[in-house]
């Protein structure tokens, strides 16, 4: 079978578009990836040891960093255990009662305020 000439230049240019726009694309990643910070260990947060703490980072740290509870100021027990509260009923955190107990427990000793 024989094609018209046109016809085998317009595939020609078809496929170079879509080579050059797959390099474009290759490129971008490279961007990106040189901007990631070599050692995530340096910035990740690290609270203070305390009874509670292995509670807290096997149910706190799942959907955000420690650093939500570094921003907070120190608050009183009532405050933490509202946290607490919120996060296991309105954002569904799957923890039970008791080990909520212990995270607010936790809370108080690190950041807690009388
Ligand atoms: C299921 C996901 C999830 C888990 C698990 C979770 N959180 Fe959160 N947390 C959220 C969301 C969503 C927000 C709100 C984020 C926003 O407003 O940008 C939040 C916000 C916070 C804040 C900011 C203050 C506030 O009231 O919004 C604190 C403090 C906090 N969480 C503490 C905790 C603690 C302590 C635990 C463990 C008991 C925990 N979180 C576990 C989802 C979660």
């Amino acid at each position: 079978m024989k094609y018209p000439t046109s016809m085998m230049v317009a595939i020609f240019s078809f496929c170079i578009v879509i080579i050059s726009s797959c390099k474009e694309v290759g490129d971008d990643t490279a961007t990106i990836a040189t901007t990631v910070p070599a050692n995530l260990n340096a910035i990740e947060t690290i609270l203070p040891d305390a009874p509670g703490y292995t509670s807290f980072k096997m149910n706190c740290m799942s959907c955000h960093s420690a650093r939500y509870i570094k921003m907070q100021p120190n608050l009183p027990e009532k405050a933490w255990t509202a946290i607490v509260t919120k996060m296991q009923k309105s954002f569904g955190a799957p923890f039970s009662d008791s080990s909520a107990r212990e995270i607010v427990q936790y809370l108080v000793a690190i950041k807690g305020k009388k």
